[in-house]
């Protein structure tokens, strides 16, 4: 059987994993600056995570939510108390798509109404109404399309405001650092002016930081940054470290029944422990604090490059706009110095590193960047 080729790859095989680096089945190490697409937060095979891992499996890997699972209150508490939102509600499902799927699904539950406004080159994933709110026409099939969507510009304010007039808004979607669009930073003035309009329009405001969440901005949800709440955070990538977990959060006043939401892998004890050991890892070792520090860094520096045309974002949540003349330097840095990098079209280079990543290996980067974009 043949794999279906969904995926354009790199010939690259990786065999080992350790922090920060990763190493290819010939030995050769590299620097990994997109963690997989943002999911490695605490660094690849950490000892505790991969302890707390397997001490579970050793014990029970999996059982339904049909029985009570203690570890699911653990990571509530844990998780309300990190990012400081100890009221909300905890759902657990098993990757960013889905948590979105049950954010706007949820919101039209809790308020009856059908109208989602999502903002121009969003990505929210691949489900049927998370794909209906992601500004991507070719990966938004026939049946996927709805006209209960409506995209709004980016920071738009006069546009947001003459939407909640004309329609029967139930939610508004944002990400706090749009990644696949470009890593576009959110505004504090444009996300309190979400907040006030749901608020006067009985509308849910929803979060999503399934990329952009989890530390990696320097704050725990990059929202944050606006000093307003949403009512539902989705989250996912940096959640497990790998382990494949995903999870809403959602204000005390949104109500639970039975059956409302429901997965049947979704806070299984295997992922519960994944998502435990990273919040543990996290906490210990300061790694927002660390993301906001290392990432500071890189952006100051980055910013020093003539070259470079724009330099955006916060934390470990980074994108560098470089002109065309420039854009075989991402392959450069794969291929010529073993740097790993994301990417966003047309021409950005996106960084997405562990939270844990070092001082030493900002400059690492930085001087493989240097040797690149000073050629021209
Ligand atoms: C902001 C955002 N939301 C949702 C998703 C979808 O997550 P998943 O691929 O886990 O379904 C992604 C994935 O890249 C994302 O960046």
């Amino acid at each position: 059987m043949q794999l279906f080729d969904v995926y354009p790859i790199n010939d690259i095989t990786i065999e080992k994993a350790a922090g920060s680096n990763v190493w290819d089945d010939k030995g050769n190490q590299y620097l990994d600056l997109y963690g997989g697409h943002a999911v490695i937060s605490i660094g690849h095979t950490h000892p505790h995570y991969v302890k707390r891992l397997t001490d579970q499996l050793q014990k029970v890997g999996f059982y339904s939510n049909s029985i009570k699972i203690p570890l699911q209150q653990e990571l509530a508490a844990k998780l309300g108390k990190i990012s400081g939102k100890e009221d909300y509600q905890l759902f657990l499902c098993n990757s960013g798509a889905e948590a979105n799927e049950n954010a706007l699904k949820l919101a039209s539950f809790h308020n009856g109404k059908k109208k989602i406004i999502a903002f121009k080159k969003s990505f929210h994933g691949r489900t049927s109404l998370a794909v209906a709110a992601t500004d991507n026409p070719k990966i938004v099939a026939p049946v996927n399309e709805t006209d209960n969507v409506v995209f709004l510009p980016w920071q738009d304010e006069a546009a947001l405001e003459a939407a909640f007039k004309q329609y029967e808004v139930s939610s508004v979607i944002i990400e706090g650092i749009q990644g696949v669009g470009g890593i576009q930073v959110a505004s504090a003035s444009f996300l309190q002016k979400i907040r006030s309009l749901c608020d006067a329009h009985n509308a849910v405001f929803i979060a999503d930081s399934v990329q952009c969440g989890y530390g990696r901005s320097g704050k725990f949800y990059s929202h944050d940054f606006a000093g307003v709440n949403a009512d539902i955070y989705t989250m996912a990538k940096g959640m497990g470290n790998g382990f494949p977990i995903g999870g809403i959060i959602i204000a005390p006043h949104i109500q639970a029944s039975y059956g409302l939401l429901g997965t049947t892998f979704g806070g299984n004890h295997l992922a519960c422990a994944a998502a435990l050991a990273v919040l543990e890892v996290i906490e210990q070792d300061n790694l927002v604090e660390n993301a906001a520090k290392v990432g500071g860094y890189l952006i100051e520096q980055l910013k020093t490059f003539p070259q470079v045309k724009e330099v955006r974002g916060r934390g470990l949540m980074i994108g560098i706009e470089l002109p065309e003349e420039l854009n075989h330097v991402r392959k450069e840095l794969l291929f010529k110095h073993r740097i790993f990098t994301g990417e966003a079209k047309p021409n950005v280079i996106r960084l997405l590193p562990s939270l844990a990543l070092t001082m030493e290996h900002a400059d690492q980067f930085l001087t493989a960047f240097k040797q690149e974009v000073g050629k021209n």
